[in-house]
């Protein structure tokens, strides 16, 4: 069974890329099949994985969602989907910033992913889609083609209230348009335990809501490795196993197939 993951939060920064990117690697290092969908205008899930010229792809995200807007038929899989030693990609560009744009005068505009990833479900055990950091129509498309969100939180900002706004969205969403959605849970990124703004970034958001919200036990630390690695177009894991974020996408791979639910 295949499940679809949006890794979302409106704030930039957040590390919804990096987790997307390092979580799928990781997932893959368990014997999954898995998909990570390039779902943002600024296309930085790409250019982070090595496709650093997008603007020259003929099928990206944005190309595919324009078709299913046009009614149009899709292309081949072959021909969208970039296959990488341990998984594939969906690319995005530019495209997809008007594509934002088209959503808004048409009927169903919130399924439009989703019946372009629903078609790709029978080919992996997990879809990752890396949003971008809004509360818009393409993120609203992410929260009604997926099962289930994961919230990274910067631990070096208080982020309850950004958190809080997200939920709303969340809750509409559930309510209104994706009955099963539910949140995997929120991940604290580039988190040190020595520090005061992690601990109380953690401390907020156990309190707030730990009690209805799954929180990882994995918290991802901080390393200049990332953006090192992100340099190199590879994962944290190819580039650097032995790195502690390396090994806490690892762990954190493991707390999401064993996931039981809230
Ligand atoms: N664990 C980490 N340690 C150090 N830097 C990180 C870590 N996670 C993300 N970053 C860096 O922080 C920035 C934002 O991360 P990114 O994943 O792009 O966030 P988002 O996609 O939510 O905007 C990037 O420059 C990235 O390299
Ligand atoms: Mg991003």
């Amino acid at each position: 069974m295949c499940e679809i993951i949006a890794v979302a939060n409106q704030k930039g920064g957040a590390g919804k890329t990096t987790t997307t990117k390092n979580l799928g690697r990781a997932l893959s290092e368990n014997g999954k099949k898995v998909l990570e969908v390039d779902f943002d205008p600024q296309f930085s899930l790409s250019t982070s994985l090595g496709y650093t010229n997008t603007d020259s792809e003929q099928f990206t995200i944005g190309d595919l969602m324009d078709r299913a807007i046009e009614m149009k038929e899709l292309p081949d899989k072959e021909e969208y989907i970039k296959h990488t030693a341990h998984f594939d990609i969906l690319l995005s560009n530019i495209v997809l910033s008007s594509t934002e744009m088209k959503l808004v005068g048409i009927l169903e505009r919130e399924y439009i992913l989703k019946s372009i990833l629903d078609d790709l479900r029978g080919d992996y055990d997990y879809i990752l889609i890396d949003c971008n950091p809004s509360l818009g129509m393409l993120v609203i498309n992410a929260l009604a083609a997926c099962d289930s969100v994961i919230i990274p939180v910067d631990s070096n900002y208080l982020a309850s209230k950004g958190l809080e706004l997200f939920l709303r969205t969340f809750i509409r969403i559930l309510k209104r348009i994706n009955t099963k959605l539910y949140i995997k849970g929120i991940l604290l990124t580039k988190f040190n335990g020595l520090t005061n703004i992690s601990k109380k970034t953690f401390r907020n958001i156990n309190e707030s809501y730990g009690s209805g919200i799954n929180i990882f036990e994995t918290k991802i630390p901080s390393s200049v490795k990332v953006g090192e690695s992100d340099d190199q177009g590879l994962s944290i894991i190819d580039f650097t196993p032995e790195n502690p974020v390396a090994i806490a996408y690892l762990e954190l791979a493991k707390e999401v197939i064993n996931y039981v639910g809230q």
